[in-house]
Order: structure tokens, then C-alpha cells, then sequence
């Protein structure tokens, strides 16, 4: 079923979705996502909804 939306969580990491959707941020403004995303699940990411690797300084377990 290759149109599933797949989400994995990464440990001590990010949130990897694989697929199509559509994110939505606090602005209202709406961003088209296709392939692989890495989803902020610390809350240290300077790219927040992203992940931008900070977790891994801040020490993120999870
Ligand atoms: S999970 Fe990577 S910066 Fe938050």
C-alpha cells in the first residue's frame, strides 16, 4: 500500500514521516511535504515543525 502515510519514531529523534500530506502552521500557512520529513519532537529545533538536528546537543530522550 504505497500510499500510506508512514510515520516512525525516531529514538532519542525526530518523528521520519514518509509520504504525501500537508503541514499547517501556527500562521495559518500551509506547506506541501513529498518524500521523507523529519518532524521536531524535542521542541529545541530552530526549525520548528522540522528537526534540525538540536536534539541530539540537547540531549533529547525520547
Ligand atoms: S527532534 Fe531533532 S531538533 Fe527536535
Amino acid at each position: 500500500m504505497d500510499s500510506l502515510l508512514k510515520v516512525k519514531v525516531i529514538p532519542n529523534g525526530p518523528l521520519l514521516v514518509t509520504g504525501t500530506f500537508e503541514v499547517e502552521k501556527p500562521d495559518g500557512e500551509k506547506e506541501a511535504r513529498e518524500g521523507s520529513t523529519y518532524l521536531c519532537r524535542c521542541g529545541q529545533s530552530g526549525k520548528k515543525p522540522y528537526c534540525d538536528g538540536t536534539h541530539r546537543k540537547a540531549g533529547f530522550e525520547g
